[in-house]
Protein backbone atom coordinates (compact mmCIF):
# COMPACT_ATOMS: atom_id res chain seq x y z
CA UNK A 1 0.00 0.00 0.00
CA UNK A 2 1.33 2.93 -1.07
CA UNK A 3 1.46 6.45 1.49
CA UNK A 4 -1.39 8.18 -0.30
CA UNK A 5 -3.36 4.98 -0.48
CA UNK A 6 -2.61 4.71 3.14
CA UNK A 7 -3.76 8.25 4.35
CA UNK A 8 -6.69 7.88 1.98
CA UNK A 9 -7.69 4.50 4.18
CA UNK A 10 -7.16 6.52 7.58
CA UNK A 11 -9.38 9.24 6.50
CA UNK A 12 -11.83 6.67 5.29
CA UNK A 13 -11.74 4.93 9.07
CA UNK A 14 -11.60 8.09 10.83
CA UNK A 15 -14.71 9.19 9.18
CA UNK A 16 -16.85 6.28 10.00
CA UNK A 17 -15.14 6.84 14.05
CA UNK A 18 -16.56 9.86 13.83
CA UNK A 19 -20.04 9.35 12.37
CA UNK A 20 -20.70 6.95 15.26
CA UNK A 21 -19.72 9.19 17.59
CA UNK A 22 -22.47 10.15 19.52
CA UNK A 23 -21.05 12.04 22.79
CA UNK A 24 -18.71 14.72 23.38
CA UNK A 25 -16.48 12.01 24.75
CA UNK A 26 -16.40 9.66 22.18
CA UNK A 27 -15.51 12.62 19.89
CA UNK A 28 -12.81 13.38 22.12
CA UNK A 29 -11.03 9.96 21.87
CA UNK A 30 -11.50 9.85 18.16
CA UNK A 31 -9.92 13.66 18.04
CA UNK A 32 -7.00 12.09 19.91
CA UNK A 33 -6.43 8.97 18.08
CA UNK A 34 -6.11 11.04 15.20
CA UNK A 35 -4.92 14.57 15.77
CA UNK A 36 -2.96 13.96 19.28
CA UNK A 37 0.82 13.25 19.82
CA UNK A 38 0.34 9.74 19.84
CA UNK A 39 -1.56 9.63 16.54
CA UNK A 40 -1.33 7.00 13.53
CA UNK A 41 0.48 10.72 11.50
CA UNK A 42 3.05 11.11 13.87
CA UNK A 43 3.93 7.86 13.00
CA UNK A 44 3.55 8.73 9.37
CA UNK A 45 5.85 11.37 9.89
CA UNK A 46 8.05 8.98 10.84
CA UNK A 47 8.35 7.48 7.32
CA UNK A 48 9.09 10.72 5.89
CA UNK A 49 12.83 9.31 6.21
CA UNK A 50 12.45 6.82 4.10
CA UNK A 51 11.02 8.83 1.18
CA UNK A 52 13.22 11.00 -1.62
CA UNK A 53 14.15 14.30 0.06
CA UNK A 54 12.20 15.90 -3.06
CA UNK A 55 9.20 13.57 -2.19
CA UNK A 56 9.15 14.59 1.31
CA UNK A 57 7.19 18.16 1.40
CA UNK A 58 4.52 17.17 -0.83
CA UNK A 59 3.92 14.38 1.00
CA UNK A 60 3.79 16.58 4.50
CA UNK A 61 1.44 18.44 2.76
CA UNK A 62 -0.67 15.50 2.19
CA UNK A 63 -0.45 14.50 5.97
CA UNK A 64 -1.31 18.34 7.11
CA UNK A 65 -3.99 18.19 4.47
CA UNK A 66 -5.75 14.58 6.12
CA UNK A 67 -5.43 15.95 9.64
CA UNK A 68 -7.42 19.13 8.22
CA UNK A 69 -10.49 17.13 6.69
CA UNK A 70 -10.69 14.66 9.88
CA UNK A 71 -10.30 17.88 11.99
CA UNK A 72 -12.69 19.44 10.25
CA UNK A 73 -15.06 16.80 10.08
CA UNK A 74 -15.04 16.33 13.88
CA UNK A 75 -15.94 20.01 14.38
CA UNK A 76 -19.21 19.42 11.94
CA UNK A 77 -19.86 15.90 14.09
CA UNK A 78 -19.57 18.28 17.04
CA UNK A 79 -22.12 20.62 16.23
CA UNK A 80 -24.49 17.74 14.95
CA UNK A 81 -24.37 16.06 18.83
CA UNK A 82 -25.11 19.30 19.98
CA UNK A 83 -28.17 19.95 18.29
CA UNK A 84 -28.88 16.63 18.99
CA UNK A 85 -28.89 17.48 22.88
CA UNK A 86 -30.49 20.58 22.66
CA UNK A 87 -33.37 18.67 20.56
CA UNK A 88 -33.50 16.34 23.48
CA UNK A 89 -33.00 18.29 26.08
CA UNK A 90 -36.54 20.79 24.78
CA UNK A 91 -38.42 17.77 23.97
CA UNK A 92 -38.24 16.52 27.68
CA UNK A 93 -38.62 20.60 28.92
CA UNK A 94 -41.25 21.41 26.54
CA UNK A 95 -44.38 22.65 28.22
CA UNK A 96 -47.27 21.90 28.05
CA UNK A 97 -49.55 24.67 27.38
CA UNK A 98 -53.14 22.60 28.60
CA UNK A 99 -52.55 22.56 31.87
CA UNK A 100 -53.65 24.65 34.28
CA UNK A 101 -51.20 27.92 35.48
CA UNK A 102 -50.03 27.85 39.04
CA UNK A 103 -52.31 29.48 41.82
CA UNK A 104 -50.25 32.73 42.49
CA UNK A 105 -51.86 34.94 45.15
CA UNK A 106 -51.16 37.92 45.41
CA UNK A 107 -50.74 39.70 49.39
CA UNK A 108 -52.87 42.31 50.64
CA UNK A 109 -53.18 44.79 53.20
CA UNK A 110 -54.83 43.74 57.04
CA UNK A 111 -57.84 45.31 57.68
CA UNK A 112 -56.03 47.07 60.43
CA UNK A 113 -53.36 48.42 57.97
CA UNK A 114 -55.94 49.75 55.58
CA UNK A 115 -57.58 51.30 59.08
CA UNK A 116 -54.35 53.19 59.97
CA UNK A 117 -53.49 54.29 56.21
CA UNK A 118 -56.88 56.15 55.70
CA UNK A 119 -56.63 57.99 59.08
CA UNK A 120 -53.19 58.40 57.97
CA UNK A 121 -53.80 60.07 54.44
CA UNK A 122 -56.26 62.42 56.29
CA UNK A 123 -54.11 63.55 58.92
CA UNK A 124 -50.89 63.98 56.36
CA UNK A 125 -53.41 65.86 54.54
CA UNK A 126 -54.27 68.19 57.45
CA UNK A 127 -49.85 68.95 57.36
CA UNK A 128 -49.01 66.04 60.31
CA UNK A 129 -46.19 63.94 59.98
CA UNK A 130 -45.70 60.70 61.45
CA UNK A 131 -43.95 59.48 64.48
CA UNK A 132 -43.17 56.26 65.61
CA UNK A 133 -42.14 55.13 69.04
CA UNK A 134 -40.77 52.02 70.60
CA UNK A 135 -43.26 49.45 72.17
CA UNK A 136 -40.89 48.45 75.04
CA UNK A 137 -41.19 51.77 76.87
CA UNK A 138 -39.90 53.72 80.29
CA UNK A 139 -42.24 54.30 82.92
CA UNK A 140 -40.89 57.81 82.81
CA UNK A 141 -42.51 58.36 79.10
CA UNK A 142 -45.52 55.95 79.38
CA UNK A 143 -46.51 57.15 82.50
CA UNK A 144 -44.78 59.82 84.92
CA UNK A 145 -44.18 62.69 82.52
CA UNK A 146 -47.71 62.40 81.32
CA UNK A 147 -48.88 63.90 84.41
CA UNK A 148 -49.00 59.60 86.07
CA UNK A 149 -47.14 59.50 89.10
CA UNK A 150 -46.39 56.20 90.49
CA UNK A 151 -49.35 56.28 92.89
CA UNK A 152 -51.66 58.04 90.78
CA UNK A 153 -55.12 56.13 90.60
CA UNK A 154 -56.00 56.39 87.00
CA UNK A 155 -52.35 53.93 86.07
CA UNK A 156 -54.82 51.21 87.14
CA UNK A 157 -56.66 50.80 84.06
CA UNK A 158 -53.40 50.19 82.08
CA UNK A 159 -50.76 49.37 84.23
CA UNK A 160 -49.92 46.33 82.88
CA UNK A 161 -47.06 44.31 81.46
CA UNK A 162 -43.88 45.28 83.14
CA UNK A 163 -40.25 43.94 82.09
CA UNK A 164 -38.51 45.48 85.19
CA UNK A 165 -39.72 48.01 88.00
CA UNK A 166 -39.10 51.22 85.39
CA UNK A 167 -39.44 49.53 81.74
CA UNK A 168 -42.98 48.03 80.23
CA UNK A 169 -45.17 47.48 77.28
CA UNK A 170 -46.43 50.59 76.38
CA UNK A 171 -50.42 51.14 77.18
CA UNK A 172 -50.71 53.59 75.07
CA UNK A 173 -49.33 55.94 72.34
CA UNK A 174 -49.03 59.09 74.13
CA UNK A 175 -45.31 58.08 74.88
CA UNK A 176 -44.64 59.42 71.69
CA UNK A 177 -45.95 62.61 72.77
CA UNK A 178 -43.43 62.93 75.16
CA UNK A 179 -40.69 61.94 73.07
CA UNK A 180 -41.61 64.35 70.55
CA UNK A 181 -42.03 67.55 72.94
CA UNK A 182 -38.70 66.77 74.25
CA UNK A 183 -37.04 67.07 70.59
CA UNK A 184 -38.45 69.94 69.63
CA UNK A 185 -39.61 71.83 73.38
CA UNK A 186 -35.54 73.35 73.25
CA UNK A 187 -35.88 75.19 70.14
CA UNK A 188 -39.50 76.08 70.93
CA UNK A 189 -40.58 74.31 67.37
CA UNK A 190 -44.37 73.87 67.01
CA UNK A 191 -45.32 69.92 66.82
CA UNK A 192 -47.93 68.28 64.28
CA UNK A 193 -48.08 64.65 64.54
CA UNK A 194 -49.65 61.57 64.43
CA UNK A 195 -48.37 57.66 66.04
CA UNK A 196 -49.77 54.37 65.16
CA UNK A 197 -48.40 51.76 66.44
CA UNK A 198 -48.94 48.57 68.82
CA UNK A 199 -50.07 49.11 72.34
CA UNK A 200 -50.53 46.48 75.04
CA UNK A 201 -52.91 46.30 78.59
CA UNK A 202 -54.25 43.56 81.19
CA UNK A 203 -56.95 43.87 79.53
CA UNK A 204 -58.95 40.44 79.22
CA UNK A 205 -59.09 39.14 75.93
CA UNK A 206 -63.12 38.80 75.42
CA UNK A 207 -64.76 40.17 71.77
CA UNK A 208 -64.07 44.25 72.48
CA UNK A 209 -61.30 43.76 74.68
CA UNK A 210 -57.30 42.44 73.19
CA UNK A 211 -54.24 42.59 75.74
CA UNK A 212 -52.35 43.85 72.81
CA UNK A 213 -54.03 46.84 70.25
CA UNK A 214 -53.43 49.20 68.00
CA UNK A 215 -54.01 52.76 68.50
CA UNK A 216 -53.33 56.05 66.51
CA UNK A 217 -52.43 59.54 68.93
CA UNK A 218 -52.49 62.88 67.19
CA UNK A 219 -50.55 65.79 69.13
CA UNK A 220 -50.52 69.84 68.06
CA UNK A 221 -48.56 72.03 69.96
CA UNK A 222 -47.89 75.58 68.42
CA UNK A 223 -49.23 79.13 70.04
CA UNK A 224 -52.13 79.10 68.76
CA UNK A 225 -54.32 75.66 68.80
CA UNK A 226 -57.18 76.30 71.12
CA UNK A 227 -60.27 73.70 71.92
CA UNK A 228 -62.88 74.28 68.73
CA UNK A 229 -59.23 73.73 66.43
CA UNK A 230 -59.50 70.15 68.23
CA UNK A 231 -63.33 70.08 67.84
CA UNK A 232 -63.05 70.58 63.86
CA UNK A 233 -60.19 68.17 63.72
CA UNK A 234 -62.58 65.94 65.67
CA UNK A 235 -65.28 66.55 62.99
CA UNK A 236 -63.47 65.91 59.65
CA UNK A 237 -61.99 62.66 61.50
CA UNK A 238 -65.60 61.63 62.63
CA UNK A 239 -66.26 62.44 58.84
CA UNK A 240 -64.02 61.03 57.13
CA UNK A 241 -64.24 57.25 58.72
CA UNK A 242 -67.90 57.32 59.28
CA UNK A 243 -69.57 59.56 56.18
CA UNK A 244 -69.92 62.81 55.52
CA UNK A 245 -73.38 63.09 57.56
CA UNK A 246 -72.07 62.25 60.71
CA UNK A 247 -71.44 64.50 63.96
CA UNK A 248 -69.81 64.64 66.73
CA UNK A 249 -70.74 65.54 70.52
CA UNK A 250 -67.99 65.67 73.35
CA UNK A 251 -68.58 64.53 76.80
CA UNK A 252 -66.53 65.51 79.80
CA UNK A 253 -63.95 63.08 80.58
CA UNK A 254 -60.89 62.45 82.53
CA UNK A 255 -57.37 61.72 81.48
CA UNK A 256 -54.32 62.50 83.52
CA UNK A 257 -52.61 64.34 80.26
CA UNK A 258 -55.20 66.64 78.97
CA UNK A 259 -57.19 69.25 80.48
CA UNK A 260 -59.83 69.99 79.71
CA UNK A 261 -60.72 66.13 78.47
CA UNK A 262 -63.70 64.89 76.46
CA UNK A 263 -64.73 61.28 74.79
CA UNK A 264 -65.85 61.69 71.69
CA UNK A 265 -69.24 60.51 70.04
CA UNK A 266 -70.12 60.12 66.82
CA UNK A 267 -73.51 60.20 65.25
CA UNK A 268 -74.72 56.25 64.85
CA UNK A 269 -73.76 55.08 61.01
CA UNK A 270 -76.23 52.75 60.98
CA UNK A 271 -79.02 54.30 62.15
CA UNK A 272 -78.20 57.88 61.22
CA UNK A 273 -79.26 58.81 64.98
CA UNK A 274 -82.32 57.49 65.70
CA UNK A 275 -81.48 54.61 67.56
CA UNK A 276 -80.13 50.99 66.88
CA UNK A 277 -78.61 47.82 68.07
CA UNK A 278 -75.13 49.72 66.87
CA UNK A 279 -75.42 52.62 69.14
CA UNK A 280 -77.25 50.65 71.71
CA UNK A 281 -80.15 52.69 71.10
CA UNK A 282 -78.84 55.99 72.14
CA UNK A 283 -77.54 57.30 68.72
CA UNK A 284 -74.45 57.91 69.70
CA UNK A 285 -71.11 55.73 69.48
CA UNK A 286 -67.65 56.54 71.69
CA UNK A 287 -64.44 56.71 69.30
CA UNK A 288 -62.01 57.77 70.93
CA UNK A 289 -60.64 59.78 74.31
CA UNK A 290 -58.69 64.13 73.38
CA UNK A 291 -58.38 67.03 75.43
CA UNK A 292 -55.83 69.86 75.22
CA UNK A 293 -52.68 68.93 76.60
CA UNK A 294 -51.71 69.53 79.85
CA UNK A 295 -50.05 72.13 80.96
CA UNK A 296 -48.08 70.17 83.39
CA UNK A 297 -47.07 67.70 80.63
CA UNK A 298 -46.06 70.54 78.47
CA UNK A 299 -43.66 72.22 81.19
CA UNK A 300 -42.20 68.67 82.02
CA UNK A 301 -41.12 68.50 78.57
CA UNK A 302 -39.83 71.91 78.34
CA UNK A 303 -42.55 74.07 77.17
CA UNK A 304 -43.41 77.27 78.19
CA UNK A 305 -47.01 77.18 78.62
CA UNK A 306 -47.35 80.68 78.46
CA UNK A 307 -46.46 80.61 74.90
CA UNK A 308 -47.61 76.94 73.75
CA UNK A 309 -50.13 75.28 73.67
CA UNK A 310 -52.32 72.53 72.16
CA UNK A 311 -54.41 69.48 71.69
CA UNK A 312 -54.13 65.99 72.23
CA UNK A 313 -56.89 62.68 70.87
CA UNK A 314 -55.88 58.80 70.93
CA UNK A 315 -58.28 56.47 69.31
CA UNK A 316 -58.11 52.25 69.17
CA UNK A 317 -57.42 51.03 65.26
CA UNK A 318 -59.52 47.94 66.51
CA UNK A 319 -62.17 49.68 67.66
CA UNK A 320 -63.07 51.95 64.62
CA UNK A 321 -62.29 48.72 62.33
CA UNK A 322 -65.38 47.38 64.10
CA UNK A 323 -67.84 49.75 64.08
CA UNK A 324 -67.56 50.54 60.39
CA UNK A 325 -67.31 46.92 59.32
CA UNK A 326 -69.69 45.59 61.75
CA UNK A 327 -67.31 43.07 63.19
CA UNK A 328 -68.48 40.92 65.75
CA UNK A 329 -65.29 39.48 67.75
CA UNK A 330 -61.60 41.94 68.07
CA UNK A 331 -59.88 39.19 67.73
CA UNK A 332 -60.78 38.13 64.10
CA UNK A 333 -57.98 40.69 63.68
CA UNK A 334 -55.29 38.62 65.23
CA UNK A 335 -56.48 34.88 64.28
CA UNK A 336 -55.46 35.31 60.72
CA UNK A 337 -58.44 33.60 59.11
CA UNK A 338 -57.82 33.89 55.54
CA UNK A 339 -61.57 33.90 55.30
CA UNK A 340 -62.06 37.08 57.48
CA UNK A 341 -59.15 38.22 56.19
CA UNK A 342 -59.94 38.29 52.83
CA UNK A 343 -63.62 39.63 53.25
CA UNK A 344 -61.57 43.18 53.22
CA UNK A 345 -59.07 43.20 49.97
N1 LIG B 1 -53.87 57.65 75.79
C1 LIG B 1 -55.29 57.58 76.00
C2 LIG B 1 -55.68 56.11 76.15
O1 LIG B 1 -54.98 55.26 75.71
C3 LIG B 1 -56.03 58.20 74.84
C4 LIG B 1 -55.82 59.65 74.73
C5 LIG B 1 -54.80 60.15 73.93
C6 LIG B 1 -56.66 60.55 75.39
C7 LIG B 1 -54.61 61.52 73.81
C8 LIG B 1 -56.46 61.90 75.26
C9 LIG B 1 -55.44 62.37 74.48
O2 LIG B 1 -56.70 55.82 76.73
Amino acid sequence: MNNLQQLKTIIEEATTKIKSCLTFNELADVKAAYLGKKSVFAEMMQQMKDLQPEDRPAFGQKINEAKTEISDFIDSRRKEIESEMIRIKLEKESVDVSLPGKDIRQGAKHLISQVIEEVEDLFIGMGYSIEEGPEIESDLYNFEMLNLPKTHPARDMQDSLYITEDTLLRTHTSPVQVRTMLRHSAANEPIKIICPGKVYRKDDDDQTHSHQFTQIEALVVDESSSISDLKGTLLVLAKKLFGEERQIRLRPSYFPFTEPSVEVDVSCHKCNGAGCSMCKGSGWIEILGAGMVNNAVLEAAGYDTSRFQGFALGMGIERIAILKYGIDDIRAFYTNDMRFNRQFL
